[in-house]
């Protein structure tokens, strides 16, 4: 089996950041070493993503990334000294300072330097606020072309009552590691992780999807999973073809029924599923197809209906 491997994708290896209100060279950015998150994990992030467009560059759904960006602040006491709309323009100059049009865009908020107690709220460790953008084309997806080979993890998905998943805060992310690490010792592409219950929670960094009977089928946040922009994005679009959408618990039995499996996330976008552990999937994946079709041209700003999730740079 290969390695984890990204697919067509290219990075630039210089990154422009906003730091704390402003344009800045890297070498500005100084963090301290006891910078609360860096020991503790006390910081939240997004991955937001702009596309080469007919009108130039194109930030997609930027308004809601930047939305869940500040709920999962809230989350965790992070005392935000922007407004979404503040936030949303500074990326947007972020991008253009960039020079680049295609682009991964890394929003971080993060408690920082002070006291190394566990109340960074409390203890009024500084809070810090960077956009750092680099040039991204192509999909950070799992297995490439032929599908990614996905694996019921071991590591369980840590229960929302643990550490809510609809907050996309850094901590949680050791969860994804674990799982992706032994994912990848084992020769997969990807993990699945199960909820406490056994149900289908989600991968290590994206969304879960099935198709039964030409009926498409995604698990309710309350499944331990994050509310991902590229799953709201999917089950629009899907309506939007006349595809029925059920959201409701995933079953290990209902995965190995389905008759395609896809992921959603924003840097791997729709990935089609090959197989989970030795149980292969037909390589006729017509509705995943159709939908990453329509999920591609939606992001470049080619779908009229959903004009407004471009931001145009
Ligand atoms: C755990 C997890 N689930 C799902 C997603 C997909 O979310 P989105 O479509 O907003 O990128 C991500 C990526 O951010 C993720 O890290």
């Amino acid at each position: 089996m290969t390695a984890h491997a990204p697919f067509h994708a290219t990075e630039s290896t210089t990154t422009t950041y906003w730091y704390d209100g402003r344009l800045v060279d890297q070498s500005a950015i100084v963090i301290d070493p006891f910078a609360h998150a860096l020991h503790y994990g006390s910081g939240v992030f997004e991955g937001i993503r702009s596309y080469e467009t007919p009108r130039g560059p194109g930030v997609f759904r930027l308004r809601e990334h930047v939305e869940r960006l500040l709920e999962s602040a809230a989350a965790y006491g992070l005392d935000v000294p922007q407004s979404v709309d503040e936030l949303c323009r500074a990326t947007v100059e972020t991008v253009r300072a960039s020079g680049h049009e295609s682009t991964y865009i890394r929003p971080l908020i993060f408690f920082g330097e002070g006291k190394f107690a566990l109340a960074p709220r409390f203890q009024k460790n500084a809070t810090h606020v960077m956009i750092a953008v680099r040039g991204f084309s192509g999909t950070i997806a799992p297995g490439g072309a032929t599908g990614c080979r996905l694996t019921i993890s071991p590591v369980m998905k840590t229960p929302s009552r643990a550490l809510p998943s609809t907050v996309k805060g850094n901590g949680h992310y050791t969860n994804s590691i674990l799982a992706l690490h032994d994912a990848m010792d084992r020769g997969f592409d990807e993990a699945l992780l199960l909820n406490e219950r056994g149900n289908v929670a989600e991968g290590t960094g994206e969304n879960i999807f099935l198709v039964k009977d030409g009926r498409l089928h995604t698990n309710p946040l309350e499944e331990d999973v994050l509310n991902g922009i590229t799953r709201r994005s999917t089950i629009t679009l899907a309506k939007d073809r006349g595809i029925a959408v059920e959201i409701a618990p995933i079953s290990t039995a209902q995965l190995l029924a389905a008759d395609e499996v896809f992921l959603t996330g924003t840097a791997a976008e729709l990935v089609s599923v090959a197989c989970v552990d030795e149980h292969r999937y037909p390589a006729a994946r017509p509705i995943t197809e159709a939908l990453h079709a329509a999920y591609r041209t939606a992001t470049r700003g080619g779908d009229p209906r959903h004009a407004d999730w471009v931001t145009y740079v």
